[in-house]
């Protein structure tokens, strides 16, 4: 869709959000709310985006990255001005433009598209989605002429009472043509609150005899507006239950979905099966066959196939297939489990590497270590890999046995198929197959011997 631009608003205040967060920033699923309104424009295949930014734009601009073009309005003077900043930067540019506000997260694809076809199909110089039912508190109002013909935009706070009865009210999506948009922005009447309204734009568009379209969106839902946290919260419950939807669709079980709250960038595998009260936020995937929760968190981290993660927390973690954590573990960010892996009870892993069939069943801490294949960790095993300055690794070779209680003082080497009696301090490395145990731990024998 090359012959169109679109531009998203978001330099206001927020003012009614009151948050030191910029509106556009506010998380929703898991993504700041201007993100979801970027990446609905993108499927509808626009490919250059403006976002207009004002209040707190450094921040704005920090969060969301080159994903966007930026244009500053330094002044907050309304959304006519807003618009016309971009003027500067598409002055070379005639075509469509579709103007958004970065406060209507819910807009689908879908329903842009069907204003595009119909700004193209009827030729007009102004197209708005106008919603009809809904949630709509504080909404602009449609006015329209005899005929049925628009006439205007009026807003809520500036309507009569006869206008307040108006059903048909304004999303604040537009598609315009431009550089027709140019000269009327530059005329707007000033109002009282000392802002230029985009609005106004309609109103003399009509006056001018351009033509107006306004297209009804058939899910007034999607243009719900966020001005309040009690709107956030609204926004929030519809995108989590789409979200829901989409993965039961794609085969996932989730078994009481009301309970399970699913980032919007989560990818989660056929037949696997989620239990109440689990998260899977931020940029998770997980695969096919998996037993999720109940109550579990699991965070920016991949899971394979046929994983098991029962009450317990796992981010920025790996986790290949057939791992299974938990009850009541913590897996933190940097660790990686191989096939098979078991962690069980009570367990704490962080920046660690645990090789194939590697078992760790009882309360232990495991932090910076090298684990390799077919290892068993007894219970309160506790690699010691901070000396107060700096953390030092562990590494425990193929095969090893680690006794219960053992403690591994880093940096240190547990040499292949090694065995720590329980209770051991482990300050030296343990060279491969001996047997060592005490405080500090001795080498004893050999394996086997
Ligand atoms: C606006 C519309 C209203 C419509 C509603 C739909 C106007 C005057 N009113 O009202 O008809 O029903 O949206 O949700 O357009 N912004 C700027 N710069 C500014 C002012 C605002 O970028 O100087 C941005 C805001 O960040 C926001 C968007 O424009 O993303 C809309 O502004 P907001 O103050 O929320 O307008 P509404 O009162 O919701
Ligand atoms: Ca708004």
């Amino acid at each position: 869709m090359d012959s169109c631009i679109a531009i998203i608003l978001a330099a206001g205040k927020g003012t009614r959000m009151k948050s030191s967060l910029p509106k556009a920033l506010h998380p929703l699923a898991g993504l700041p709310m201007a993100v979801h309104v970027i990446e609905s424009v993108r499927q509808v295949g626009v490919s250059r985006i403006l976002l207009v930014v004002g209040h707190k734009s450094q921040r704005v601009r920090e969060s969301l990255g080159d994903s966007v073009e930026y244009v500053e309005q330094s002044e907050q003077l309304g959304t006519g001005h807003a618009v016309l900043q971009v003027s500067q930067p598409l002055q070379a540019w005639a075509g469509d433009l579709l103007v958004l506000c970065g406060d209507t997260p819910l807009i689908s694809p879908q329903t842009l598209e069907s204003l595009l076809v119909h700004h193209r199909a009827s030729g007009a110089t102004v197209s708005m989605l106008s919603g009809m039912g809904g949630y709509h508190a504080g909404a602009g109002r449609v006015v329209r002429d005899e005929e049925g013909r628009v006439a205007g935009i009026v807003e809520e706070k500036e309507a009569t009472t006869s206008q307040l009865e108006i059903k048909e009210w304004n999303t604040g999506i537009y598609c315009f043509r431009v550089p027709w948009l140019w000269g009327l922005l530059t005329n707007l009447p000033l109002h009282p609150n000392g802002e230029y309204y985009l609005t106004d734009v309609v109103v003399t568009a009509v006056a001018k005899g351009e033509s107006v379209e306004a297209t009804l969106g058939a899910d007034p839902g999607e243009f719900l507006g966020i001005n309040s946290r009690v709107e956030l919260a609204l926004a929030e419950g519809v995108l989590r239950q789409r979200i829901r939807e989409r993965l039961m669709v794609e085969g996932v079980t989730l078994s009481d979905p009301s309970s399970i709250y699913i980032d919007q960038w989560v990818k989660v595998g056929a037949d696997t099966i989620i239990y109440p009260n689990t998260y899977i936020l931020g940029r998770s995937q997980v695969g096919q066959g998996c037993l999720l929760g109940p109550n579990s968190i699991i965070k920016d981290s991949v899971l394979g196939d046929g994983c098991t993660v029962l009450s317990s927390v796992v981010e920025g973690a790996t986790l290949e297939g057939q791992v299974d954590v938990g009850p009541f573990c913590h897996i933190r960010p940097g660790v990686y489990l191989e096939t098979g892996v078991h962690v069980g009870n009570y367990v704490e892993l962080k920046a660690s590497r645990l090789g194939r069939g590697t078992k760790i069943g009882h309360f232990s801490y495991v932090g910076d270590a090298l684990v390799g294949n077919n290892v068993n960790i007894g219970a309160g095993t506790v690699t010691a890999n901070y000396d107060g300055k700096a953390k030092h690794q562990t590494i425990i070779e193929d095969g090893v046995f680690v006794g219960s209680d053992s403690i591994l003082v880093a940096p240190v080497r547990v040499g292949a198929r090694a065995v720590t009696g329980a209770g051991s301090v482990v300050t030296k490395d343990v060279p491969p197959g001996a047997i060592v145990y005490g405080i500090p731990a001795r080498v004893r024998r050999e394996r086997g011997k």
